[in-house]
């Protein structure tokens, strides 16, 4: 069979419409803006409105990505959603958002790894596609984190916002998507990012609800260590894989959960800041929604392009990690290759 790639042919994001800026949230907890912007870089996040669910932002974002693939719900092979705020523990969101777009009995499937689950789900979409499983697969990164946040919390209220952010993936022979992947996992650390009464350890009941056991906590200096630490390495490991090195790479799209944590993973890959695409002071942590979110704004803005080989990197709850090499589409110059090679074959069949 002949290798098979995920096209990225479609992409969208959907950002609630209520800003809530740093000064905003001076009213709420003891905190300032100025120690926001100088410890996280952040200036305002996006929160949803009531009537507003996962479900609800995904789908939004789903809409944007189909339309610009040109594809139709019902032509879907696969729908992946990244989430750990799915409107409920069960059912799986994924199957609310396959319903509610349209998409008849496409399977669907929730996956939870944290702010990394949007790169878990593309290099899982990738493996379908280059099986020869599946030809068209929905991924979404979407997250609802103000519902799960101590608004009294200055530690953790003044860091996340809510989004969703999705890719289409069509398979294609030209070389394109995802050119090498790196994921992990290390549980050793999972009291760092918890939401401790949320499940079948610790069910949510009176006591638990009188201490606020179902809000996130999280260790934030013990997450910024290991974020220093992991970027570079998993970056390495899928330039590795792709046969790459950081000069083969136009824009590094990292997670983002603090400018400071972009700014030491810049200073350990010896580059300048400006190689990486920042979008933390728009939209603040949304998790899993983060690397899409990015990418789509980078797009709109005209700093990235289709053909740009990009290094995503992420980190988040588990504790886990994640990167990926990706080039949304084939280069020009590989489709007149591809096209020239082509033409002479035929030339050839026709002279003989
Ligand atoms: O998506 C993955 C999930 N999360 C992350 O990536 C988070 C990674 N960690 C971080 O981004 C940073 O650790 C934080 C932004 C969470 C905190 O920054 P920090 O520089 O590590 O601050 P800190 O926790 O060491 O706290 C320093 C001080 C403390 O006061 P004392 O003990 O020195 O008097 C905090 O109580 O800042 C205080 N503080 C605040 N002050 C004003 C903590 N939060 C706030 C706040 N406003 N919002």
């Amino acid at each position: 069979m002949e290798k098979r790639y995920g096209r990225i042919t479609g992409w969208g994001a959907y950002v609630p419409e209520k800003v809530v800026t740093n000064y905003d949230l001076e009213n709420i907890v003891d905190t300032s803006h100025e120690w926001i912007v100088q410890r996280t870089g952040i200036y305002q996040r996006h929160v949803a409105a009531p009537n507003e669910t996962t479900a609800t932002m995904s789908v939004e974002a789903a809409r944007l990505a189909l339309q610009k693939a040109n594809l139709a719900a019902s032509e879907l092979d696969l729908i992946i959603v990244a989430t750990t705020t799915g409107d409920h523990l069960t059912p799986p969101v994924s199957s609310q958002v396959q319903h509610m777009l349209g998409a008849t009995n496409v399977p669907a499937f929730v996956l939870v790894t944290g702010c990394t689950g949007f790169l878990y789900g593309l290099t899982t979409a990738q493996q379908f596609i280059s099986s020869g499983a599946y030809d068209n697969i929905l991924v979404i990164g979407a997250e609802l984190l103000s519902r799960f946040i101590d608004w009294n919390d200055r530690s953790t209220c003044v860091l996340f916002g809510d989004a969703a952010g999705a890719f289409v993936l069509q398979a294609s022979t030209e070389p394109c998507g995802v050119l090498g992947f790196d994921m992990g996992s290390d549980g050793s650390g999972s009291e760092h990012i918890i939401l401790p009464a949320t499940g079948s350890a610790e069910p949510v009941n009176a006591a638990t609800f009188a201490e606020g056991r179902h809000y996130l906590r999280m260790n934030g200096r013990e997450v910024f260590k290991f974020a220093t630490r992991i970027l570079g390495q998993t970056s390495q490991r899928s330039l590795a894989e792709a046969g790459m090195t950081l000069t083969d790479i136009d824009t590094i799209v990292p997670h983002q959960a603090n400018l400071r944590i972009i700014q030491a993973a810049a200073r350990s890959m010896g580059l300048p800041i400006e190689r990486f695409l920042v979008k933390i002071h728009k939209y603040a942590n949304t998790s899993a929604a983060a690397i899409p979110l990015a990418i789509c704004d980078g797009l709109d803005a005209g700093e990235i392009g289709l053909e740009d080989r990009l290094l995503l990197v992420s980190f988040g709850a588990g504790l886990t990690w994640a990167s990926a090499v990706l080039q949304m589409a084939p280069t020009t110059e590989t489709a007149f290759a591809a096209a020239r090679t082509a033409s002479l074959e035929i030339a050839e069949l026709v002279s003989a």
